[in-house]
């Protein structure tokens, strides 16, 4: 059980992660003019719902075999994907970078996105059948880190490797900042949540003391009740 409490986050976060990226290529597909290009970022985007899909299929599984209370917190809600910092509340990516970024980003976030699936596949070992599915979501990511590579330097060739490297620095540093903020985000849940139990229990007090009588309108004559009333 200890086991699967501890892998609940980690396929919840993978899960967002792969999502995210599916809607921030679908956005790539939507915004470009070269249909060689929409093809490759629709294919990309297939891509991504097929990970996204197989990683909510292995929370799902877990979530059933942990207590009630532990998976309620990782039940999926399409706005936590924003919340969480996987997609910007200020639009996608392809829309609010230079396209040179946006390129040097998907680069970048396909090969630290393979790193961080070796951890996984660790986890659930490679002789499973989740094992053997998680291998090929690798393959899938390495191919679009080669194929971003190839597009940026087929159109940016005037930069150098370590420029690459300062980008992929930056991302590694941003993925940790967004763990930070969910952490904090917890924190706060926690401490706010019994202020929450405690108002709602003072609104269920006062009301139970309210004469609600007062309220019926039944066969009374509107026009004689109060300006002041409330209803
Ligand atoms: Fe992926
Ligand atoms: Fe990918």
């Amino acid at each position: 059980m200890k086991k699967i409490q501890s892998e609940l986050p980690i396929f919840y976060e993978t899960a967002h992660a792969e999502l995210a990226s599916a809607l921030e290529m679908l956005a790539a597909c939507k915004g470009t003019n070269s249909s060689k290009q929409a093809f490759g970022y629709f294919m990309h985007a297939k891509d991504e719902y097929n990970h996204a899909g197989y990683f909510f299929k292995m929370l799902s599984k877990r979530g059933k075999i942990a207590s009630v209370e532990k998976a309620r917190d990782f039940r999926f809600t399409p706005p936590s994907l924003i919340t969480k910092g996987y997609i910007s509340n200020k639009g996608f990516l392809i829309d609010t970078m230079k396209f040179k970024d946006f390129i040097a980003f998907v680069y970048t976030n396909e090969l630290l996105a393979k790193s961080s699936f070796e951890k996984i596949l660790t986890l659930v070992g490679s002789n499973t059948q989740e094992g053997r599915i998680i291998s090929g979501v690798m393959k899938d990511e390495l191919r679009h880190h080669g194929m971003a590579k190839k597009h940026f330097l087929k159109n940016y060739s005037a930069l150098q490797p370590w420029q690459l490297i300062i980008y992929r620095i930056r991302e590694t540093v941003n993925n940790k900042g967004r763990k930070i903020y969910d952490a904090n985000l917890k924190v706060l849940d926690r401490l706010l949540t019994p202020l929450y139990i405690v108002m709602a229990y003072l609104a269920g007090t006062i009301s139970k003391k309210l004469n609600l009588n007062e309220f019926k309108r039944k066969g009374k004559n509107l026009m004689d009740i109060s300006t002041n009333s409330i209803l």
